[in-house]
């Protein structure tokens, strides 16, 4: 029997109000069931933690419930004590259940990401290759060097006198006009782009005792557009060989062993009479290229003829004491006939699967 039937309405209104528990299983339950719920609902370590202050920080409801552990009748707060204990420790259980299972998940999905496969190809570097222009400039000095001859250099910004003055060039000549060479400003410096490789003659003879056997290779400049034949920026090889009694057999022979080298043993050459400034006489060169893809075939391969007079006394010597013959000729254009390339720009956009076919690994 309950109290209420004991005392029928009305009969309770003399009796003292009790003092009712605030603390009901009912509001602890409530206070359990959204903390776990938020725990369960937390999808990392750090929402768990922020989960965990709003349902059992100080200002959760499980927080305040306690707090009115003071207006909970006498006989009642050992039982409200324990109920409170155990919702607590339901929300403590549930945060470090939930807080073990996270961490898991977290190192799980780390290790994924972290993952390195001892199993993988390592990215290697592919090694790089020389430039078929770097290893027929080598080439072509190295025949040199091998019939004792010696290198020389010049700088690329050239002083006008070196590139065209000593060279006997007139000072209305046409490849001195803008339209061909590229100035260095200020102009009153008169400091040019060198055209060509033969300032390095004149340099050679300045600095060197004689007799002189030098071949200059090195990088030259005209303001040709870039298309499949010409580019403005390419690579001479110059030869000069000044000594007593040197006559055009020598040159013929020199040149001569230099194509068979370069072409094979049954490459030939023919001079056919030209006008140079600095040689005379002059004359161009054409290579008999006997392995030339469509067929063997007489090629134009460069400049050359007998040191004019006027360079040996530009450079201080003596014309009737030392001869000599020079030449010169493009790395690019013979690149490209030996090679049978059919388009020069193809040397100079750094491809480097074009370089590959000419060996030459690095
Ligand atoms: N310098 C000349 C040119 O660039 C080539 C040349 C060199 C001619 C040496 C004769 C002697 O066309």
């Amino acid at each position: 029997m309950s109290a209420s039937e004991t005392n029928p309405a009305g009969a309770g209104e003399a009796q003292q109000p009790q003092p009712s528990n605030p603390i009901t299983q009912q509001a602890a339950d409530a206070a359990v069931e959204a903390a776990l719920a938020a725990f369960a609902a937390a999808g990392s370590v750090a929402e768990l933690k922020a989960a965990r202050t709003e349902h059992s920080g100080e200002a959760s409801a499980i927080a305040k419930l306690n707090a009115l552990m003071r207006q909970v009748p006498k006989d009642e707060k050992a039982a409200t004590g324990k109920l409170m204990g155990q919702a607590r420790g339901r929300i403590e259980g549930a945060y470090q259940g939930r807080e073990a299972e996270l961490a898991e998940q977290e190192a799980a999905a780390r290790l994924v990401a972290e993952t390195v496969d001892v199993t993988a190809a390592p990215v290697r570097r592919a090694a790089g290759t020389r430039h078929p222009l770097a290893q027929l400039q080598d080439e072509a000095s190295d025949i040199f060097i091998g019939m004792g001859w010696e290198i020389a250099e010049g700088p690329e910004i050239e002083h006008e006198w070196f590139n065209f003055d000593a060279l006997g060039f007139d000072p209305d000549h046409p490849a001195r006009a803008m339209q061909d060479t590229f100035f260095v400003e200020p102009a009153d410096r008169h400091l040019l782009l060198r055209t060509h490789t033969s300032p390095v003659q004149i340099r050679a003879l300045l600095e060197r005792e004689l007799p002189v056997y030098v071949v200059a290779p090195g990088r030259v400049y005209r303001t040709d557009e870039l298309d499949a034949t010409h580019t403005p920026v390419f690579q001479q090889i110059e030869g000069l060989a000044i000594d007593r009694g040197l006559t055009m057999a020598h040159l013929r022979g020199t040149l001569e062993h230099f194509a068979r080298q370069m072409f094979g043993d049954e490459a030939k050459i023919r001079l056919r009479p030209n006008f140079f400034p600095f040689t005379e006489p002059s004359a161009e060169m054409d290579v008999w290229q006997p392995n030339a893809k469509g067929g063997a075939r007489w090629v134009e391969w460069g400049g050359c003829g007998m040191v004019d007079p006027n360079v040996l006394l530009a450079a201080g010597i003596d014309p009737d004491e030392y001869q000599g013959f020079a030449f010169g000729m493009g790395i690019e254009r013979t690149l490209q006939f030996r090679n049978d390339l059919n388009d020069m720009r193809d040397m100079v956009e750094g491809d480097v699967r074009f370089n590959r076919q000419f060996g030459g690994l690095v």
